[in-house]
């Protein structure tokens, strides 16, 4: 299908003091940042495929393995009703927006002549109550599960692999390989020999790529093959963001713009990011952007090992939804966010408002516009109201959604992300919060070389029940 390949574009007028007055940024101000800027630049530029930082080759060094996705999802398409993301995190909040921004939007529900792809579930969760509604709703038979995890070992991802997998050999007779498909590390973690023990297809997560940065390769590539998503496309999307950002002249790279402005902000106190997206296609986007932001930003010492205990929290809404719910607080609230409208172009759809109501003037006026105008007038005026209150905002603009312009979006949040932690001198691609809560989970439920964790736990203080009540 031909689609709009054009880019998108960042609007940060109202960030600037011009705009917004006096909490804005003064061009002075910029000016005087430069010089990091420059040198968050030149940090991730020299990191570039190293270390944690595989991610910014993705665009670029798959081709081989994205032939055997095409393949591979092909196959499934033509053999399978249902395709289930078990993950949790990194493994499973890209797949899910790319699925929410590409897909239809009710595309479960559709008929499988309309569908041309199975139904798609992701357990995001250990919830007993999602998993049992799960196994409700799909035939194991014709199911194609992708159990993904880079370290192999995430309890959550490995207890839906158990649940399944005994289903699987109990019902199937032991067909595993026929259901399941492996996504994880090639060199580290159990779920890569428990592929190669079961001889289920694998494809490997790359080292230098953590949970929060996979989404471009066979962590959200495979999934969105399987639901006809054209992948070349969002990996040329993603390399032609990567390539429009190669230059520290800020009037060109947009996303080290972007950082340089929300570490500015997050400087005069705005430690809140809202991401607010204006379409329900783009919604999981926020989901993903609040994962790639808190858990890459929110730090505790610097580099140099120094406590600084910092982050900014994102906040994920939904344009026009949330102007009835969050906007009143964001325009009169503390001065303490920064806001990101996304914005479409052109919606893939366009409906128009039924005419009626001719005696009455207040509803009447609607009649002749379309939705698509009305919701894009929506986002012009909360964008307005924010200015007018003095509040930074920004917005992002996609020509239309598709392949290419979603994969233009996750690069340039990606490097945003990148540069914003090289500016605050932190480690951007560790989460040692994320693996303090998972070790604790080991030792609670009595894991093998958790004995020490397990003590430490039992001898907190004890809850005092006159605080429960
Ligand atoms: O970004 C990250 O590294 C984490 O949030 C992980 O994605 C998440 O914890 C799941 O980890 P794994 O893929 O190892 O199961």
């Amino acid at each position: 299908m031909a689609f709009k390949k054009e880019p998108i574009r960042f609007d940060y007028n109202n960030m600037m003091s011009d705009y917004v007055g006096e909490k804005g940024i003064t061009p002075a101000e910029l000016k005087a940042y430069k010089d990091a800027a420059k040198s968050a630049f030149e940090a991730v530029k020299a990191g570039r495929g190293q270390n944690m930082m595989g991610w910014t080759e993705l665009p670029y060094n798959q081709s081989e393995v994205v032939e055997d996705i095409i393949a591979t999802a092909k196959d499934i398409r033509k053999k399978y009703d249902y395709f289930v993301v078990l993950g949790i995190g990194g493994s499973a909040l890209g797949p899910m927006a790319a699925f929410q921004a590409l897909c239809h939007l009710h595309h479960n529900e559709l008929p499988k002549s309309k569908r041309k792809a199975p139904k798609f579930y992701v357990e995001d969760n250990v919830d007993p109550e999602r998993m049992a509604a799960l196994l409700d709703v799909i035939d194991v038979k014709k199911t194609m599960f992708n159990v993904i995890t880079k370290s192999g070992s995430t309890s959550e991802t490995m207890s839906q692999y158990l649940i399944i997998t005994d289903i699987i050999k109990k019902e199937l007779g032991g067909d595993l390989a026929s259901h399941m498909i492996a996504t994880t590390s090639e060199s580290k973690g159990n779920l890569i020999k428990i592929a190669q023990k079961e001889g289920l297809k694998t494809f490997y997560i790359p080292d230098g790529v953590g949970g929060r940065f996979s989404e471009l390769c066979p962590v959200g590539l495979l999934p969105a093959a399987v639901l006809g998503i054209d992948i070349k496309n969002m990996l040329k999307g993603a390399a032609y963001m990567d390539k429009k950002c190669s230059s520290d002249n800020l009037s060109k790279n947009s996303a080290l713009t972007a950082a340089l402005l929300q570490y500015i902000a997050m400087e005069k106190g705005c430690n809140i990011s809202v991401m607010m997206p204006y379409a329900d296609s783009l919604k999981l986007m926020a989901d993903w952007y609040a994962q790639l932001w808190g858990e890459s930003l929110g730090k505790a010492v610097d580099l140099e090992g120094k406590k600084v205990n910092v982050g900014q929290t994102p906040v994920k809404a939904l344009g026009v939804t949330d102007q009835h719910s969050q906007v009143q607080l964001y325009t009169e609230g503390p001065f303490d966010k920064v806001i990101t409208l996304i914005g479409v172009d052109e919606y893939r759809k366009t409906v128009v408002i039924s005419d009626g109501c001719e005696d009455i003037p207040g509803v009447n006026f609607l009649c002749g516009h379309t939705m698509n105008e009305l919701i894009t007038a929506e986002m012009n005026a909360t964008e307005y109201a924010l200015t007018r209150s003095g509040r930074l905002n920004n917005r992002i603009m996609l020509p239309e959604v598709n392949a290419y312009t979603l994969g233009q979006l996750m690069m340039f949040f990606m490097l945003q992300t990148a540069y914003t932690g090289a500016l605050m001198n932190i480690d951007t691609f560790n989460q040692p919060g994320v693996e303090e809560g998972k070790n604790a989970t080991y030792a609670l439920l009595g894991r093998e070389g958790y004995e020490a964790k397990k003590e430490e736990l039992n001898s907190r203080k004890e809850k005092d029940a006159k605080y429960i009540i």
